[in-house]
């Protein structure tokens, strides 16, 4: 059983797979967290509290109350009460007051795994997967119940945590915090890897010592944000890709978050993870539940490659939804860099017919489509089809897109509005705003207030005759803009600071019902290429383009720090054209195929009019990708490089999960003089197999001499050159 309950200690043990979870209910009723690590056989290890140790015992001496309180490591800390450390939760009352006191009250454990109501979450695929227990805390003075939710996966070193908040009295309550966990780690020696940057260069990894104090990621800005991901990892100081104790987080979440971590007086670490409380408050009238999204955390004994490939795994199996989940993705071309606005029918058949004989199976039909739309200056909320471009219709041109043998996905920004539109004109409070002030314009629009159903409703209809009227079968949802001015015409006054959660939610809403009715559209997020790559949009599309830079120099360190938690099945990503638009960098063409390959593969170039050369190469690109692509989609991701480290040269590897076969990509990044070859550890093999390199089949080497003697790898003349190696075990 993963999770157990010592009725004597009044402790809990989350075993999940290789590593458990301790809390207890310490004197008083509060609820302690004890460990959280590498499994060991005890069910209780109530003796690391130190409540022995004066002055921690309240019993003993009263006078030490406050002690007690700012020392004893909480499971879900609240405000007011003499922990002056970063607290989870805080409310006003109806006396105006902060002050929250939760004390255990019951709990429940059972098979399986709850769902969160109106927010993504990871499952479980069977009531044996996983085990949940909900610990009720309460709040008697506030008349507030809430329960703590934990779920600790069988087979993954997984535990999950969500809390709710209910009402259970007869007056209004303001709820001004509710962080979704708290975890205390009993020492300072740790790291805080952070996956921060910009629009163009996305997640990458910055590592910091922690110190005395508060350090924190977060995001005001309405989505996750390319700035900082939803992510960190606590690691010890030693810790590396592939040794050392690692704790990872991630916030199922698209919106405005916290990732915090405090170095106490006693030199411990606490760390906290939940929705933003800047510009947040809620109104929980009686009777009312709260809902706050889910946290997962990751335990690593070996580094934060194991680490990832733990997330991997469960959001692949467990997180990511629908007919895509398991199937490799059409390999699709997008006319965004080849045409930008400036496209008709006939320009985007000639690059279908061209592309569907080289073999690629689908056209993506990017921004500029609707309304009267020729740059990014107007249109957004006229999704109907703009006839000068589009001059048979859309379900003719789908129809004669169909008839190359060839799929048709389409772009839509749903949420945004532009001030040049019908919907506009129709409805200008429907933009966000605050009432008497101007409006501030990012990239020429504004953001629909997503809290409003009857909005959703009519967007959502609009988009359905779209999809009704021809063979879609792939939405790119795009989301271009921050939000600003927050305040809604449609929420009363003391409800206006849940707008930035209610926004989010309402986003969910309208995904849930576009991935419900439309099942066999491959649905595929994006803003403004990767802010809001996060597993709350995993849990609506099996893949997110992972950033708008398709160089694929750049794309080695994007895609390098993605992979920290995403799967690459997720990530997006094409071969684009030469000098990249982004960075004006021109790479191989095969280069380009192989860091492609990685993620989703597609292309996004004009095909009529790249070089023959390279127009030659895409049906062996394709026959490449294809051969790979099941390992690259299941197999382990082994991070063998660091480009940030070293930006001479990039290498990892997918292993299949019966490790007998694994493929190495190698991308050398710099050419230098007078170099020898580069000898490489491969990881992740059966150290008792033989195997043999596909183009070299004679030689057989075990895995173990792979992997501790490495493999010579040279031979690259010229920046930016690629190779993939191909190790299949030997029979025996
Ligand atoms: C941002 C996306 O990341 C691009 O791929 C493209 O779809 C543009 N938006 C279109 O406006």
């Amino acid at each position: 059983m993963p999770i157990t309950f010592n009725e004597n200690q009044m402790s809990f043990k989350l075993a999940a797979n290789n590593s458990c979870y301790m809390m207890k209910v310490a004197p008083g009723g509060y609820l302690a967290h004890v460990y959280f690590g590498k499994n060991v056989p005890d069910d209780d290890l109530t003796y690391l509290l130190r409540l022995d140790e004066n002055p921690f015992t309240p019993e003993v001496n009263n006078r030490d109350l406050a002690c007690y309180m700012d020392t004893l490591p909480f499971e879900y800390p609240c405000f007011g009460l003499g922990d002056y450390r970063e607290h989870a939760f805080s409310i006003m009352d109806k006396n105006g007051a902060s002050t929250c006191d939760l004390r255990y009250t019951s709990h429940r454990i059972y098979d399986g795994k709850p769902k969160l109501e109106g927010l993504p979450a990871t499952f479980a695929n069977s009531d044996s997967e996983a085990q949940t227990v909900e610990i009720l805390m309460t709040d008697k003075p506030a008349n507030l119940e809430v329960t703590l939710i934990y779920t600790a996966f069988a087979d993954l070193d997984v535990i999950t945590r969500s809390v709710t908040v209910k009402n259970i009295g007869s007056d209004k309550v303001y709820l001004t915090r509710v962080y979704s966990a708290c975890v205390e780690l009993d020492s300072e020696k740790y790291d805080m890897i952070t996956l921060n940057g910009s629009w163009a260069r996305e997640r990458a990894p910055e590592r910091c010592r922690l110190h005395h104090g508060k350090q924190l990621i977060d995001s005001m800005r309405g989505e996750s944000s390319h700035q900082n991901n939803p992510f960190t990892a606590i690691c010890a100081n030693n810790a590396d890709e592939d040794s050392g104790e690692v704790y990872g987080f991630n916030f199922v979440y698209s919106g405005n978050f916290v990732s915090e971590a405090e170095v106490t007086q006693h030199k411990k670490t606490r760390y906290l993870m939940g929705i933003n409380s800047c510009d947040f408050k809620w109104l929980l009238e009686p009777n009312e539940v709260f809902t706050a999204p889910e946290v997962v955390m990751v335990y690593s004994d070996s580094g934060l490659g194991k680490m990832s490939r733990t997330f991997h795994d469960l959001y692949r199996n467990n997180l990511i939804r629908g007919e895509y989940k398991d199937k490799r993705r059409p390999i699709l071309i997008n006319n965004w860099e080849a045409t930008y606005f400036n496209f008709t029918d006939e320009k985007l058949l000639q690059i279908a017919q061209e592309a569907s004989k080289l073999g690629i199976e689908m056209l993506v039909m990017d921004d500029g489509w609707f309304g009267h739309r020729d740059s990014d200056n107007s249109s957004l909320g006229d999704w109907f089809v703009y006839e000068k471009k589009i001059a048979g219709g859309l379900k003719a041109l789908v129809d004669k897109v169909n008839s190359l043998g060839m799929k048709f996905g389409i772009w839509f920004e749903p949420e945004m509005i532009s001030p040049d539109s019908e919907l506009y004109k129709q409805h200008p409070d429907w933009a966000i705003q605050v009432k008497g002030r101007d409006l501030t314009l990012c990239r020429e629009q504004y953001v629909l207030d997503f809290s409003r159903k009857d909005l959703r409703d009519h967007i959502y209809a609009k988009m359905r005759a779209i999809l009704d009227s021809a063979n879609i079968e792939y939405i790119k949802w795009d989301m271009n803009r921050q939000l600003t001015e927050v305040a809604s015409n449609a929420l009363p006054v003391e409800r206006q600071r849940e707008l930035w959660h209610r926004y989010v939610l309402g986003v969910y809403d309208l995904m849930e019902r576009l991935t419900t009715d439309y099942p066999h559209i491959l649905l595929e997020n994006c803003s403004g290429g990767g802010a809001r790559f996060d597993p709350g949009m995993l849990y609506y599309s099996p893949q997110i383009w992972c950033s708008d830079d398709t160089d694929a120099i750049e794309r080695l360190k994007i895609q390098y720090g993605t992979s920290m938690c995403y799967p690459c099945s997720a990530m997006g990503a094409h071969v684009s054209d030469c000098p990249n638009h982004t960075v004006g960098r021109s790479t191989p063409f095969t280069t380009r195929g192989h860091v492609a390959m990685v993620g989703t593969f597609g292309y996004e170039l004009d095909v009529t009019k790249i070089s023959q050369q390279d127009r030659d190469a895409i049906p062996a690109q394709i026959a490449e990708f294809n051969k790979y692509n099941a390992l690259v989609r299941t197999g382990d991701h082994y991070r063998i490089g660091n480009i940030f480290e070293d930006n001479l040269w990039d290498a990892w590897m997918f292993v299949s999960k019966d490790k007998s076969e694994a493929l190495f990509e190698f991308v050398q990044v710099l050419c230098r003089p007078n170099e020898r070859s580069r000898r490489i550890k491969l990881k992740g093999l059966d150290p008792d197999a033989y195997y043999y390199e596909e183009q070299t089949p004679d030689v057989t080497l075990s895995g173990q001499a792979l992997m501790q003697c490495g493999v010579n790898i040279g031979g690259l003349w010229g920046d930016h050159q690629s190779k993939i190696l191909h190790f299949i075990k030997a029979e025996n």
